[in-house]
């Protein structure tokens, strides 16, 4: 590596100041006379969107694969698979002239209707953080950056330049930024892109605790920060935020508000050194990887295929899948023509090529005839012609196929679904096709859940295709005809009804600010906590074999939260075929001081097994498994006592449970204070040590204080159970009703208390 203090030594205010914003849309500002390379930025984060001319944002751009969006690669649950897709995706990024890939995004789904869930991996932390880190491993194995993004708290995209999220610390801690620090610690991207919105009143490219105290020094991010495209409102104090590069550029005016803050004394000269230094830093790292020359473009798309078998999620089938040798097929829905296979926005690719869907089908189908009928329109107009001649050519098949996305007014980057309904006609179809010909299977392409109640019991079959990128036709007719034996599960819960969702009544927010009022309890952990009612659950996926969970084991039945602990499961192939099962690890605590989610996912593995075999699977959980954001403590806290070990095909379908005893090695600081009520001062254990004799005094007391005319059911003379009353009461409001008959005030006692409990 280069001498980069010699080298900032060397360079002036204004080249430093340059530095800091970029010289284009995708490039930082090169310092040839110092042998500084320029940096090249291109999104991001499913395929390489490289556009020639560096000052378009939007121009079209060079070809390359574009691979299935994020919604479908978390639904793989396979971080080796996403390794090798991270792999290829550096490869393209190297050939195209790239040093960093904008992605990837590991927002959490808060709601299913936010715009750009396609491009974010799950509802669960735990699993975005995962296959995000393997994605990033494989993009920067081969000498390409990573940028994860957005950070922090970007759940929506209404407004998304300037909501306030109002997002509680422990909500914050344990659903919105698991991903980002699983990523940066294991992972370690070379960049972090900041997200547009605020964060607690504060934008995230000024925010000092969210990008320097959290991200550099708590979770030891090395790289650079960056900024979302245009998300710098003052550049001054971004930096002092912690923000090293604002994107795009060329902005003189940032540049000379940085030489100006500086001269002025404004900005420390030292903050703006640390930005300079971990710009250069990754500028010569990516620098070190050759540029140019060509890339298998062949071998990616049969990667893309393979990628997109894997994350497609059968969410019913009644047995009609796989297809047994149809003869006459009808093939209904635009999307089998004019494939829909990624998302609207800054992640869009230009790819090397498409399968279409029908050609693929024919591929597989052999002599069988297929017809093709279109169904729905492409804009949002309504024709029942269309649906009248997809009918007709279902009944004269053995099987009707349905292809039906969601077009990209209702779902892209840039704006929020409105609801989760399929479109008008979309539905009518469905439901006119499936009435005539029950051997109806719908292929769904779309980023995010969609309800189905309107007409999911009348078909045979449904296949989550997601936005499947540009060899997901394939993938498509691979599975319909068992060439792969589908092994997707969703990352996502598919709600019944958008008013069952968690954030239905805190989303998209109003007078500029969302308030996650729903807190912790996203996704899986709100419906499980209300026991309400779901289409598909988390987890969820179909195979054409079947999978029994046997003998399930631990490493210990007793372990200290440092030493963690190991489950394990026999898990056997039943069925005929071979296939691949996703096991899920849940954990469960059976008392905590805080409120916590029925469970939570905390590992996992996807696991390869032929007809009939056998394989034991083991799922090493650390401290962080069994841990929850204390507020009071201001860290990750156990405590000890039991948890129990959930081992599931989903998060409704667990199948054995293990339970085992955590021994905490904290040793935490008593919280108790002057605001602390009786029961709290009982709870504590340093703090009943020294107020028991209080205590049991108060006890003897309180008939002569509140007592007399005891009823039957222990009220006291003012109606109300006197000792549920004490035990809510702050201990120094008790004290303070009774201080006539007490040796010194209320304060004192409590105060004394408080000195013994913490000590000095
Ligand atoms: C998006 C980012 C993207 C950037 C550059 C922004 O609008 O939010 O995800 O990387 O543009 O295209």
């Amino acid at each position: 590596m280069q001498d980069l203090s010699s080298i900032i030594s060397q360079m002036t205010l204004e080249e430093k100041a340059a530095l800091v914003t970029g010289a284009s849309a995708w490039t930082t500002t090169p310092v040839e006379r110092l042998g500084v390379p320029e940096l090249f930025v291109a999104d991001g984060p499913h395929g390489v969107r490289r556009v020639p001319d560096i000052h378009a944002l939007g121009a079209p751009s060079l070809p390359a694969t574009c691979f299935p969006t994020a919604a479908l690669l978390a639904s793989t649950w396979d971080g080796d698979l996403l390794h090798t897709m991270g792999q290829a995706l550096a490869e393209e990024a190297a050939a195209l002239g790239v040093g960093v890939l904008l992605g990837p995004g590991v927002n959490m789904k808060r709601s299913p209707l936010c715009g750009r869930n396609f491009e974010y991996f799950s509802e669960d932390p735990h699993l975005a953080g995962e296959l995000a880190s393997s994605l990033t491993e494989g993009i920067q194995s081969k000498g390409v950056g990573a940028s994860l993004k957005h950070f922090a708290a970007n759940n929506q995209e209404f407004q998304r330049f300037s909501i306030n999220a109002v997002v509680d610390e422990r909500t914050l801690r344990e659903i919105y930024l698991p991903a980002f620090e699983r990523v940066v610690r294991r992972a370690k991207p070379w960049t972090v892109m900041c997200a547009y919105n605020k964060l607690n009143g504060v934008y995230c490219s000024e925010h000092h605790e969210l990008l320097t105290e959290i991200l550099k020094q708590e979770w030891d991010f090395e790289g650079l920060v960056v900024s979302d495209w245009g998300a710098v409102h003052d550049r001054v104090a971004a930096l002092k935020g912690g923000l090293d590069l604002e994107m795009p550029g060329p902005k003189p005016h940032r540049t000379r508000a940085v030489i100006d803050a500086v001269n002025a004394g404004e900005l420390d000269a030292a903050v703006l050194d640390e930005a300079v230094r971990r710009i250069l830093r990754i500028a010569f790292i990516a620098a070190r990887t050759p540029k140019g020359g060509e890339f298998d473009a062949a071998a990616h798309h049969a990667l893309a295929r393979k990628v997109a078998a894997e994350g497609m999620v059968l969410l019913k089938n009644d047995g009609i899948l796989p297809l047994t040798n149809p003869q006459r097929i009808a093939v209904i829905g635009r999307a089998a023509k004019h494939p829909h296979f990624q998302g609207g926005g800054s992640s869009h690719i230009n790819p090397t090529q498409v399968d279409i869907p029908f050609e693929e089908l024919q591929e597989l189908a052999g002599s069988a005839t297929l017809t093709y009928s279109a169904g729905y329109p492409a804009d949002d107009s309504f024709d029942q012609a269309l649906i009248d001649e997809a009918v007709a050519a279902a009944q004269a098949a053995e099987v009707a196929l349905l292809y039906i996305a969601l077009p990209s007014y209702k779902e892209s980057e840039g704006y929020d679904r409105t609801d989760l309904d399929l479109t008008r006609q979309q539905i009518a179809l469905i439901r006119a096709v499936s009435a005539a010909q029950p051997r109806s299977v719908v292929i769904l392409n779309n980023g995010s859940a969609v309800a189905m109640a309107e007409w999911i019991d009348g078909v045979a079959a449904v296949l989550e295709a997601w936005m499947m990128g540009q060899a997901g036709g394939g993938a498509v007719a691979d599975i319909l005809f068992g060439v792969v034996n589908p092994s997707g599960k969703l990352a996502e819960s598919f709600p019944l009804r958008l008013e069952d969702t968690p954030a239905y009544i805190n989303f998209p927010g109003e007078n500029g600010q969302v308030r996650y009022g729903e807190g912790i309890f996203i996704g899986y952990r709100y419906y499980d906590k209300k026991a309400a009612p779901v289409l598909f659950p988390f987890g969820h996926g179909l195979s054409y074999t079947t999978f029994a969970y046997s003998n399930a084991q631990v490493s210990a039945p007793s372990f200290r939260d440092v030493d963690g602990v190991t489950v394990s499961v026999d898990v056997t192939n039943t069925g005929a075929v071979a296939g691949k099962e996703i096991v899920q690890v849940y954990v469960h605590d059976r008392q905590a001081s805080l409120v916590r989610p029925s469970k939570e996912l905390k590992g996992f593995a996807k696991v390869d097994l032929q007809p009939g075999e056998t394989k034991t699977v083991d799922i090493a959980l650390d401290f962080r498994a069994f841990a929850f954001w204390h507020p009071g403590h201001k860290r990750w806290v156990t405590e000890d006592g039991e948890f129990d070990l959930l081992i599931g095909a989903s998060s409704a379908d667990i199948r054995e449970r293990v339970t085992v005893k955590l021994q905490s090695t904290l040793d935490l600081p008593s919280l108790l204070n002057v605001e602390s009520t009786v029961r709290q001062w009982l709870e504590d254990p340093r703090g009943r040590a020294v107020f028991e004799p209080l205590y049991q005094q108060m006890m003897a007391q309180m008939g002569a204080a509140f007592g007399g005319g005891e009823s039957d059911a222990g009220e006291g003379a003012i109606g109300m159970d006197m000792t549920n009353f004490l035990m809510e009461t702050p201990l120094r409001s008790i004290l303070g009703f009774q201080e006539a008959l007490l040796p010194a005030p209320a304060d004192a006692i409590v105060g004394d208390l408080l000195r013994q409990v913490h000590g000095g």
